[in-house]
């Protein structure tokens, strides 16, 4: 048997997680509205509790460095740390503080999300994403939380996927808060790309100011959006949605300006070198039709590819789209990747050690196309609460009781330990 592929010098390897949906006793937008209605979540369940991994922290970061890890992402929660406007909880700050040192004592390097699709209450109330005053109020949390972190955290991301919560929120509305026009899709994308520019040059300007060193990105979601067939009308399909999907923001980032159709081109002080690495997502392509019932989506009618397997959430599995997305968007921004997540949902863990195994490969190939790719974070260390989908949806290498919270690795964590120790990737399962 060959000996597998190693991995680039210096490339860091680990998990990826947010704070709704692990650490458990958060008072944000996304409690209350699910507090307001349990039918909005699949399995009728909540994040209150989640996998109590606020209190837990401490042995379940030990466990990853055991497991040979060398990174971690985590998000931190706003609305913990300020828990009303302008006022900051240090006991907040000392606990995030506590898990970055946690992360090194385990041999892991943070990387540390500011906005995880969750928002503090009182912001929420004021108009959220949206209001004039947000980007404003993020720069100033950013500023904080650098202060705080910035001596031990190097690699920073402002927001988690705002092309998905901008979709989610405010286009598909199944998720806070709740609204479903085209109107508040581009109102979102405007105030989540006036948020990022604000963010990065807040924590530049902190680091800076204590000559730390800070690279700032943000988790940019990239799903292709792709034509089923090759007729014009399904080409013209998904051409749109695709755009404001998939390259609107990091067009708009590169430009330094807000693009139609959201704006006129106007530039945004601090956009255009908002972006030090790409902190990249991915899990799917999807397939278009045109569809005129479709009208929410722009008349594209969005499916898993029907000839490729899936996940048991339904999403496409295909190693070479996600080889195909590294090479693509380093050779349009030729900026370093930095995968942020990436990961399957499998209640039974049957498809996750080929699947990691597969993207790994693919990741190797990309390199050796020329990509600058500098990390992996596989979304994620633990099942956990997944959205709107509750506890149905098992990302986790890590298996958690929802009774007695004991945790049980999988086989697929034991695969993933093997290659974070040796470096190496085995070619075939
Ligand atoms: C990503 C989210 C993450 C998780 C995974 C499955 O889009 O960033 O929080 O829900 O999908």
């Amino acid at each position: 048997m060959s000996r597998g592929r190693a991995l680039p010098g210096g490339f860091l390897i680990g998990c990826a997680t947010a704070a709704h949906q692990v650490e458990g006793g958060i008072d944000n937008d996304w409690s209350r509205w699910v507090a307001a209605d349990p039918s909005v979540v699949k399995d009728g369940s909540d994040a209150t509790l989640a996998i109590d991994h606020f209190r837990r922290f401490r042995a379940d970061l030990a466990d990853l460095g055991v497991m040979g890890h060398s990174a971690h992402r985590f998000s931190i929660e706003w609305a913990r740390v300020e828990p009303q406007p302008g006022v900051f909880d240090p006991e907040a700050l000392r606990h995030y503080r506590g898990v970055v040192t946690a992360c090194r004592a385990a041999g892991m390097e943070p990387y540390v999300t500011l906005q995880h699709f969750t928002l503090p209450v009182w912001l929420a109330e004021r108009g959220g994403l949206t209001a004039p005053e947000t980007p404003w109020l993020f720069a100033r949390y950013a500023g904080a939380c650098a202060e705080a972190l910035g001596d031990a955290v190097r690699f920073w991301l402002t927001i988690n996927e705002p092309a998905v919560l901008a979709a989610m929120g405010h286009l598909l509305g199944n998720w806070p808060p709740r609204q479903a026009s085209p109107a508040s899709f581009l109102g979102a994308l405007r105030g989540l790309l006036l948020m990022h520019a604000a963010g990065s040059t807040a924590i530049h300007t902190v680091a800076a100011g204590h000559g730390w060193d800070a690279a700032v990105s943000l988790a940019h979601h990239e799903r292709p959006l792709l034509p089923a067939t090759g007729h014009l009308i399904d080409r013209a399909a998904a051409a749109l949605p695709n755009w404001l999907f998939n390259r609107w923001f990091l067009e708009a980032c590169v430009s330094g300006r807000v693009l139609p159709p959201v704006g006129a081109g106007e530039l945004v002080p601090g956009l255009s070198g908002s972006l030090d690495y790409l902190g990249v997502n991915n899990y799917a392509h999807d397939s278009v039709h045109f569809d005129p019932r479709a009208r929410r989506t722009l008349f594209a009618r969005i499916d898993a590819d029907p000839s490729l397997p899936h996940s048991s959430f339904g999403w496409a599995i295909d190693a070479q789209g996600f080889r195909k997305v590294l090479v693509d968007l380093w050779q349009r921004y030729r900026l370093p990747i930095h995968v942020s997540e990436n990961g399957v949902a499998d209640t039974d863990d049957e498809l996750r050690p080929r699947f990691i195994i597969d993207h790994l490969n693919a990741l190797l190939d990309a390199v050796d196309e020329g990509c600058d790719i500098r990390a992996y974070l596989h979304w994620t260390a633990w099942d956990n609460f997944e959205w709107d989908q509750g506890y149905t949806q098992h990302f986790g290498l890590i298996a958690v009781d929802r009774d007695t919270m004991q945790r049980t690795p999988k086989p697929s964590a034991e695969l993933y330990a093997r290659i974070c120790r040796t470096g190496v990737v085995p070619r075939d399962v």
